[in-house]
C-alpha cells in the first residue's frame, strides 16, 4: 500500500513539500497550528506568493473541482498521528531575538505535540534547518515518548524561495540522515518517483545531514560576500565587478552562480543560518573554525550602509531632510513576497530614520512591507514612487524594473539619478535617457 504522508508546518517549505508530495502520488495531510492558514490552504489559496504553488494546490487539494483529492489540511495533531506513515517536520527555525542562536521552540513544540500522538510504526523526518546535534536529541525524545517502531530521519531541504516548486520536484540532491536501514529504505521509497529520478541520494548520519544544510548556506553566503568584497575593491580602483564576476565565473572551479554583487543577501535563511552556525560552533568549542563567517556577515551588512551613503551623496552629500527617495523593491529577492531581513527595506528604513522621505514600490511585497515598516511611504506603481524623487534606488531586481522605460520615468522627476543596488538595470539604456546611473562596484560613467 502506498505510504501516507503528513507535513507539519505550512510555510514556504511545508506548503510546497505537501503539494509536491501529492503531485508525486502520495496521500498527504498538512498540519499547521494557525487555523487561518489551514482555511486558506484547504480552499487552494497560498498564504504567501510562490510561483506555481497555487496551481499545484488546485491540482490536488480535496474538494476543489477536478483535483486529485490527495491533499488535505488540518489543525488536529490526533488526525496527523493516526494518518501518517511518514511525517515531515517543516516548521521554521528563526533567529532568537537579540541573539545569534536559532530559536528551536517551533521544532521542539512540533515534536512534543507529535510524539505522544503516534500510535503505530512511523518515520518522522526533520526538514527544518537546525543546529547540529538537534536530531540526536529529538531521536531520544521519540524513543521516550513514541511507540517503539517510530524512528527519526533528517532530510534537509535546499529549496529557494521563488523556485520552491521547481526545487522540490527536481532537487539537486537528496540528503538522508538516518540511523537505520529501515529509515533509509522508507526515505528512498518516498523519493523513488519518476520526478525525483536522477537526483543524487546521499546517505549520512544525523550530524552530517544537519551540517550539510548549514554548510551549504554558509558557502553561498561566503560566495556572495566574496564578490561584494571585490565590489568594494573595484569601487576604490575603478574596476568593474560585473565584468570581474563574469570572468572569474568562467572558471568551472569557481562557477558563475552567486556572484552577483550588490546590497547583499537577506531573507529568512542565509543571514540567520550563518549566525546560528557560529553560535553552535561556539557551543561545540570550535568557534575559531567559523570566525570567517563573522566577516562574511559584516561585509554583507556593510553593503546596506554603503547604499545609504551612495544615496546621501546622490542627494547632495548632506542630510536626507527634505529629500525624496524612491525605493524600487521591498522583498529580499525577486519573485517572492518575503520581506524578512530584506536588504531593500533595511536601506529604506535607514534613510527614513535619517529624515528622508521614502516612497517604496514592490510588485508583490507591499502588504508584508507595510506591516513591518508602517511609517514608510508606499506607492501603487514604480512611476508613482519615482514622481518627484531626488534619487531612485533600485534595491530588488524584479524583471518589472528591468523593463521600465527610463524616458517615461524621467518625465516625472527632474533629478534623474538612479542607484542600482543589484547591478541589474541596463546602464546604457538609463544613461541614454538622461539619467545619472550609478551601480555598486562599477565605474561611475
Ligand atoms: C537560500 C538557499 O539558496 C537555499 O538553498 C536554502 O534552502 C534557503 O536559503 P533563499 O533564501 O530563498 O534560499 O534565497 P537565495 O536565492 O539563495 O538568495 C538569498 C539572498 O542572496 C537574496 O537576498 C539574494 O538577493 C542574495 N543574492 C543571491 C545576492 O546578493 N547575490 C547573488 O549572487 C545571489
Amino acid at each position: 500500500m502506498a505510504l501516507k504522508i503528513t507535513v507539519i508546518g505550512t510555510g514556504y517549505l511545508g506548503a510546497t513539500h505537501a503539494a509536491a508530495m501529492a503531485e508525486l502520488g502520495f496521500e498527504v495531510l498538512g498540519l499547521d497550528v494557525v487555523p487561518e492558514k489551514i482555511e486558506m490552504l484547504s480552499a487552494g489559496k497560498v498564504p504567501m506568493y510562490e510561483p506555481g504553488l497555487e496551481e499545484l494546490l488546485a491540482k490536488h487539494v480535496a474538494g476543489i473541482e477536478g483535483s486529485s483529492g490527495r491533499l488535505r489540511f488540518t489543525t488536529s495533531w490526533e488526525e496527523v498521528g493516526e494518518f501518517g506513515d511518514v511525517h515531515f517536520v517543516c516548521v521554521n527555525t528563526p533567529q532568537k531575538h537579540g541573539e545569534y542562536a536559532c530559536d528551536m521552540s517551533y521544532v521542539d513544540a512540533a515534536f512534543a505535540s507529535l510524539a505522544p500522538r503516534l500510535k503505530r510504526a512511523a518515520l518522522v523526518v526533520g526538514k527544518s534547518t537546525v543546529p547540529v546535534g538537534s536530531a540526536a536529541r529529538l531521536a531520544k525524545l521519540l524513543v521516550e515518548q513514541a511507540p517503539e517502531d517510530v524512528e527519526l530521519a533528517w532530510n534537509p531541504e535546499f529549496l529557494r524561495e521563488g523556485f520552491a516548486v521547481q526545487d522540490t520536484l527536481r532537487p539537486d540532491r537528496i540528503v538522508a540522515g538516518v540511523a537505520s536501514e529501515r529509515a533509509e529504505k522508507l526515505l528512498r521509497e518516498v523519493y523513488a518517483t519518476p520526478i525525483a529520478e536522477g537526483s543524487p541520494f546521499v546517505v549520512t548520519d544525523f550530524p552530517t545531514a544537519e551540517l550539510v544544510k548549514t554548510s551549504a548556506n554558509s558557502f553561498l553566503a561566503t560566495k556572495i560576500s566574496f564578490i561584494n568584497a571585490m565590489a568594494e575593491v573595484c569601487e576604490a580602483a575603478d574596476g568593474d565587478v560585473v565584468k570581474l564576476a563574469e570572468a572569474i565565473g568562467h572558471d568551472e572551479r569557481i562557477g558563475s552562480k552567486y556572484l552577483r554583487a550588490g546590497i547583499g543577501f537577506g531573507g529568512g535563511c542565509l543571514p540567520k543560518d550563518i549566525r546560528a552556525f557560529m553560535a553552535r560552533a561556539g557551543e561545540l568549542g570550535v568557534d575559531q573554525a567559523l570566525t570567517f563567517l563573522r566577516e562574511v556577515d559584516s561585509i554583507n551588512m556593510r553593503r546596506r550602509g554603503h547604499m545609504v551613503e551612495l544615496a546621501r551623496e546622490a542627494v547632495g552629500g548632506g542630510s536626507f531632510l527634505g529629500k525624496r527617495i524612491a525605493v524600487l523593491g521591498a522583498t529580499f529577492k525577486p519573485d517572492s513576497d518575503d520581506v524578512r531581513d530584506s536588504p531593500a527595506l533595511n536601506v529604506a528604513g535607514q534613510i527614513h530614520l535619517q529624515g528622508g522621505q521614502v516612497t517604496v514600490y514592490d510588485p508583490k511585497g507591499m502588504a508584508n512591507a507595510g506591516r513591518l515598516f508602517p511609517t514608510l511611504g508606499y506607492a501603487d506603481t514604480a512611476l508613482d514612487a519615482v514622481r518627484g524623487a531626488d534619487a531612485v534606488l533600485h534595491l530588488t531586481e524584479w524583471s518589472e524594473f528591468r523593463e521600465l522605460d527610463p524616458a517615461e520615468l524621467g518625465e516625472v522627476t527632474t533629478a534623474r539619478i538612479v542607484l542600482d543596488g543589484r547591478n541589474a538595470l541596463d546602464p546604457v539604456k538609463w544613461r541614454k535617457a538622461g539619467w545619472v546611473y550609478r551601480a555598486m562596484g562599477r565605474p561611475t560613467a
